[in-house]
């Protein structure tokens, strides 16, 4: 049965998820995107998948490199997706003027991240025009454990649906 695209729209944009910046690199090149297909998969080993965008910067990144951060953010601060939704400046030690450092894997982790941890990609599926990298989280960190992490209901943006032209 055909379901109404505006349908799927609607329904599946009313799935709570998280967001936040994945960080990547692969050798120099480093990157950080707004992400919202984030969740847990396993608790033994512990594992964490992300969504990505067959045609993102981030996709490439993260298949050379083998590895990526997930950087939560503060909730009170969102403007900061909007920033990271196209590949960022490399500069100055900080992406798109935001700090990082390198993390074990050399993967950036944001300064400003009320919590962060990093994943050594396990398995990596092409789902269609999205790639599930699904990671072990190999190191974590908290900086403000008062502080409120970021999800899409904080912020008017959309993701996710059916794939619409120019996306
Ligand atoms: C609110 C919001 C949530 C997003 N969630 C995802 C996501 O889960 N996966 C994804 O591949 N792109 C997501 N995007 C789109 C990427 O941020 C965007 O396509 C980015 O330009 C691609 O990343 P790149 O810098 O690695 O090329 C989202 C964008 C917004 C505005």
């Amino acid at each position: 049965m055909a379901i109404d695209d505006e349908l799927l729209n609607r329904v599946t944009w009313k799935i709570p998820n998280a967001l936040a910046l994945v960080g990547s690199r692969s050798g120099d090149e480093r990157n950080a995107m707004t992400t919202s297909w984030i969740t847990q998969l396993s608790m033994e080993p512990v594992l964490v998948g992300v969504g990505i965008d067959n045609s993102a910067v981030t996709r490439r990144l993260i298949a050379d490199g083998g590895s990526f951060s997930v950087n939560l953010w503060d909730a009170t601060d969102t403007k900061v997706f909007v920033k990271f939704s196209k590949p960022a400046t490399d500069a100055d030690g900080a992406l798109n003027g935001r700090p990082v450092r390198d993390g074990v894997t050399g993967v950036p982790i944001f300064d400003d991240a009320v919590a962060w941890f990093e994943c050594e990609v396990r398995q990596s599926l092409d789902l269609g025009t999205h790639t599930l990298f699904i990671g072990e989280v190999v190191d974590a960190g908290i900086r403000d454990d008062e502080a409120r992490p970021a999800s899409m209901a904080d912020t008017r943006m959309k993701y996710g649906g059916v794939k619409r032209g120019g996306h």
